[in-house]
């Protein structure tokens, strides 16, 4: 008899990367995989502790839902005071480094894990490339992007032989520049969509180089999925633009929705989550509340942050905004003399919410948003029209993808030239109300809406995301089959 397929799934150590990778990990382990999850020490520490758990509490609970599954943490060899996430450079550099104690883990003889059949990456982990090798399975590369964007980071050397990296300030200029040599049904990219750390200007040398040299291992690779899907993305052809030689790439997103719509948790969170914001939401009216949140890792100069607030306060809507400890470049924001007292009728600040209960909330009318990846597929999948204000990587053109792509958007104009372009409380007030009020959004929000049914029909039995995860097992069982 065939013993059940294993699947070892390797996360970067970030929110934006964890998240997806433990809801696909819960999908494989649905349809009988045994699953091994692998994190750092760092990340797994942040998780059991946001949670209130210990690490025999989280295995008792993911085995009493009857799935076999085991957590495995290795060291990333920084010291414990390092920021992380807040030091992306460095923390990409330590991470490539991961390969041997990866391998040594995955390694040790246990005798109720069955054999490894593939090994699913993070899209940023060039160690795994070495580690998949060794063992004889195959790597499958996991983007938790967008496809589009997925398509650029994985040219990047060919971009660069074209010229088009590093991005020229003058071609962040241009309205009219656009690159239409990419493979895949892409729409046609424009400069300022692609990944900011690789313009010319604000280049951080150490990220320049971990983005090109990551971009040569995501072009390893025996199979690719993407959190995504295909009716948001231009179908089947546009995710076979990440294809390495021909291998299958699929769209299986958005992985978190199952768990949601299904009344699981769905959110892996390295902060604990307010739950009192759900109540103070109910008693908000409907469609009324404006959401702001940057996700995990974005960080703002606290003279923009008060624009900001002022904004939120100038506009007259009810809001939620999460503020994170560290929002204010590193620091906690202290707030505009007299904010708080002033919105104390219509505001609630929390520093983490459980960002897909709050988007699926009646009372949710727009979302201010960084543009983060999974923030902007929560959205969609949640019906809500955003505001996006990009921070860094892939928020640029995600932004720009929602607004002028999927007409589902706004977006503060002049920064996806320069993200540092102040943003006064005027323009904040004014594109408050267009995405609240005002005609744009009712067709804004016939558009998410439609999005949003078509992501549902995705994950649902028969949709295209469905499927894709169905053949994507199948054609694991055939590897397992014929290597018996
Ligand atoms: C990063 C990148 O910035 C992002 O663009 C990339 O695609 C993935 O990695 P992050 O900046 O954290 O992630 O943004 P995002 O992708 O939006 O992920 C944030 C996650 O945190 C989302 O799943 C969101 O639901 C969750 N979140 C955020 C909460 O659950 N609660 C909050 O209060 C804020």
């Amino acid at each position: 008899m065939m013993s059940p397929l294993h699947a070892v799934i390797v996360a970067c150590p970030a929110q934006g990367h964890v998240n997806p990778l433990m809801n696909l990990a819960e999908l494989l382990a649905m349809r009988g995989f045994f699953i091994t999850f692998v994190t750092t020490e760092w990340m797994d520490q942040r998780l059991l502790k946001a949670a209130s758990k210990d690490a025999a509490a989280r295995d008792r609970e993911i085995q009493g839902r009857g799935f076999k599954f085991r957590f495995l943490a290795i060291p990333d060899g920084l010291p414990p005071e390092h920021g992380r996430t807040s030091e992306i450079g460095e923390l990409l550099l330590a991470l490539q480094s991961l390969g041997p104690a990866l391998e040594s883990v995955l390694s040790v003889a246990d005798e109720s894990v069955p054999p490894i059949t593939c090994i699913i990456t993070d899209s940023y982990l060039s160690c795994t490339a070495e580690v998949a090798k060794n063992l004889g399975v195959p790597r499958v590369v996991f983007w938790t992007t967008c496809t589009a964007y997925a398509i650029i980071l994985k040219n990047a050397h060919f971009l660069l032989s074209q010229g088009h990296i590093p991005v020229k300030e003058e071609d962040l200029k241009s309205k009219e520049k656009l690159i239409t040599c990419l493979p895949g049904k892409i729409p046609p990219v424009r400069p300022t969509d692609i990944v900011s750390f690789f313009r010319e200007k604000h280049i951080s040398e150490i990220i320049y180089t971990a983005y090109l040299y990551e971009s040569r291992f995501q072009n390893i690779a025996d199979y690719v999925l993407v959190n995504t899907f295909e009716e948001l993305e231009g179908g089947k052809e546009t995710q076979m633009g990440l294809s390495v030689n021909g291998c299958p790439a699929l769209a299986i997103g958005p992985v978190s929705l199952p768990n949601f719509l299904q009344g699981r948790n769905s959110m892996y969170s390295m902060w604990e989550e307010d739950k009192t914001c759900l109540q103070w939401l109910d008693a908000q009216p409907q469609g009324s509340v404006l959401y702001v949140s940057f996700g995990s890792i974005a960080i703002k100069s606290e003279g923009q942050l008060h624009e900001l607030a002022l904004g939120l306060e100038a506009c007259g809507y009810p809001f939620l905004w999460v503020l994170r400890s560290d929002i204010a470049e590193g620091k906690s924001l202290d707030l505009p003399e007299g904010f708080k007292d002033r919105t104390k009728d219509r505001a609630l600040i929390v520093s983490w919410t459980n960002q897909l209960k709050v988007l699926s909330h009646p009372s949710i009318g727009g979302f201010l948003t960084h543009s983060g990846w999974n923030s902007t597929l929560e959205a969609v999948s949640m019906g809500i029209p955003m505001i996006g204000w990009p921070y860094f990587g892939d928020q640029f053109l995600n932004c720009r993808f929602v607004k002028d792509v999927w007409n589902v958007g706004l977006d503060f104009e002049g920064v996806d030239v320069d993200e540092f372009k102040l943003v006064t409380k005027d323009i904040v007030e004014s594109t408050i109300r267009s995405i609240m009020e005002s005609s744009i959004r009712m067709k804004l929000h016939e558009n998410v809406v439609q999005l949003k049914d078509a992501s549902h029909k995705a994950m649902m039995e028969g949709g295209t995301s469905y499927t894709n995860l169905n053949t994507f097992v199948q054609d694991m069982k055939k590897i397992a089959k014929s290597r018996v």
